[in-house]
């Protein structure tokens, strides 16, 4: 199977875990519009979706699906996204897409994270793929010389404005032995918005292709 086939069948698989009547929290990237294309065959019973980014906005109201605010709907009993990497302990590196602080923002307010890759995205350790992390613009420089101390080589994503208006960092060669440390040391660091590690909020459940790893339907 292809690594869209893969892609197509999570997204599917997601659907399984939507229940009438709920408000459901949608990520960004090529797998998740595969599950907001599922999720369009049931809008008639949701209530709406809360999304993390202007691209899922317009894919879901293109469905005629309504999107929420967050500040008005509160905590939301799923989320539904893609990730870069994800190790066995369902821990994650997501942004590849720039969504990450309304990601980690969704995920935060879900009560379930499903999270939906193909096999490509498994690893043994987070860090293959570069970390990204989110500054305010006037302190680029700043976050880039605190990342070189803690052994990244920061490459600047030269072009990309995130939907919040800020920019963002690729950190190369990590190999990320402790997430939960890494996280907690780099949202310390002044001008960083988000970094794109998901360890403190992992994934509660995560479909490779619609094989299973982690929680119950
Ligand atoms: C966007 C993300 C995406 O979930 C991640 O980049 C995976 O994307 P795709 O499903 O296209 O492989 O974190 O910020």
């Amino acid at each position: 199977m292809n690594r869209d086939d893969e892609k197509r069948r999570a997204g599917r698989a997601a659907l399984a875990y939507v229940e009438d009547g709920m408000i459901v929290g949608v990520g960004t990237g090529s797998t998740v519009a595969h599950f907001i294309d599922a999720l369009a065959t049931r809008k008639a019973r949701i209530e709406g979706a809360v999304s993390s980014s202007e691209q899922s906005t317009r894919q879901l109201e293109a469905h005629g699906i309504a999107v929420l605010d967050l500040n008005a709907v509160g905590d939301i009993p799923l989320y539904v996204d893609g990730a870069d990497e994800c190790d066995p302990q369902r821990r994650l590196i997501k942004g590849g897409g720039a969504a990450l602080t309304r990601e980690k923002i969704i995920a935060e307010a879900a009560a379930r994270f499903v999270c939906i890759i193909d096999a490509g995205k498994r690893v043994e350790v987070l860090g293959r793929f570069p970390l990204p992390v989110e500054v305010i613009p006037m302190a680029r420089s700043l976050v880039a010389r605190a990342l070189v101390k803690l052994g990244g080589q920061p490459v600047w994503r030269d072009g990309v404005v995130t939907d919040n208006g800020n920019w963002v960092l690729d950190v190369h060669g990590l190999r990320i032995s402790d997430p939960l440390g890494l996280e907690r040391a780099i949202n310390q660091i002044p001008g960083v918005v988000t970094v794109g590690l998901f360890a403190r909020r992992r994934a509660d459940v995560v479909l490779i292709g619609d094989q299973v790893m982690g929680g119950d339907p």
